[in-house]
């Protein structure tokens, strides 16, 4: 009999941003997984686990420590493997992943892994609060109207993808950029894009900072930064 891996998002950053269904489901789970890594979500999930539950119920799981791609997958298959073994036993396990766990979540790799040890196993997930939603709110920036849509991308990507969501989207979130920032900025100032824009980093942490992106022209930023591009000034009053 295989149990239930369940990947629960915990929001950007700050703890009251876990739902109540996240928080049950992280109390009631067997097993609290969160994982390790060296890319800016180090200890992020697990410091907001942390805020609700003890931390001798909280497993640490290695992810990527390197950019190298042999050694990250060495990582999650060994997370795989620590989390099949108490799926074996038919256990329910958590894996608690900053914001949502469907998007750009490590939730993703681990689920994917188990499922080839475990071709049984039952993967659920749980909604999170995106670091994009979390940034709009913070700032007043009002996402989407009627008609308008909206284009999320990492600067991972590149340059171009960034350019071709510019000039076809009315609302553009750009996550993974905050390193690259001069060449996320610049590249919304060559399409016209920057009034209006806003950059958030290291939403509910420590050293939190939201400003219009103008004002970061020529600085560099985190890797936990999400730049949101809409073309309409901020909220009177926000
Ligand atoms: C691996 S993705 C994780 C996305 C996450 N699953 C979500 O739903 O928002 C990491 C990127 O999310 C954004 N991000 C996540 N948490 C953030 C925070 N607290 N402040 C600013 N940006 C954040 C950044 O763009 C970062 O590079």
């Amino acid at each position: 009999m295989s149990g239930r891996l369940v990947g629960v998002g915990v929001g950007p950053g700050d703890p009251e941003l876990l739902t109540v269904k996240g928080l049950r489901v992280l109390r009631e789970a067997d097993e609290v997984f969160v994982p390790v890594a060296d890319t800016g979500e180090v200890g992020r999930a697990e410091a907001t686990v942390r805020e609700y539950l003890d931390r001798e119920r909280i497993t640490r799981l290695l992810f990527a420590l390197s950019d190298d791609r042999e050694a990250r997958e060495h990582n999650w298959t060994n997370a795989a493997r620590e989390v099949s073994d108490h799926l074996r036993g038919g256990k329910t396990c958590a894996f608690a992943t900053i914001g949502d766990p469907n998007v750009y979540s490590t939730f993703t790799y681990l689920a994917r892994t188990v499922r080839e040890m475990l071709p049984e196993v039952e993967v659920e997930t749980v909604p999170g609060i995106t670091a994009l939603q979390d940034l709009a709110s913070r700032s007043g920036t009002i996402l989407l109207e009627g008609d308008e849509r909206l284009a999320l991308l990492p600067f991972t990507a590149g340059e171009e993808p960034l350019r071709e969501a510019l000039a076809g989207f009315e609302t553009v979130v750009c996550y993974k950029g905050g390193r690259r920032l001069g060449e996320v900025l610049g590249v919304a100032e060559e399409c016209g894009r920057l009034e209006g824009a806003v950059y958030g980093a290291r939403l509910g942490i420590e050293g939190e900072e939201i400003l219009p992106a103008r004002g970061m022209a020529g600085r560099e930023g985190t890797y936990l930064s999400t730049v949101i591009f809409t073309g309409r000034e901020r909220e009177e009053g926000s």
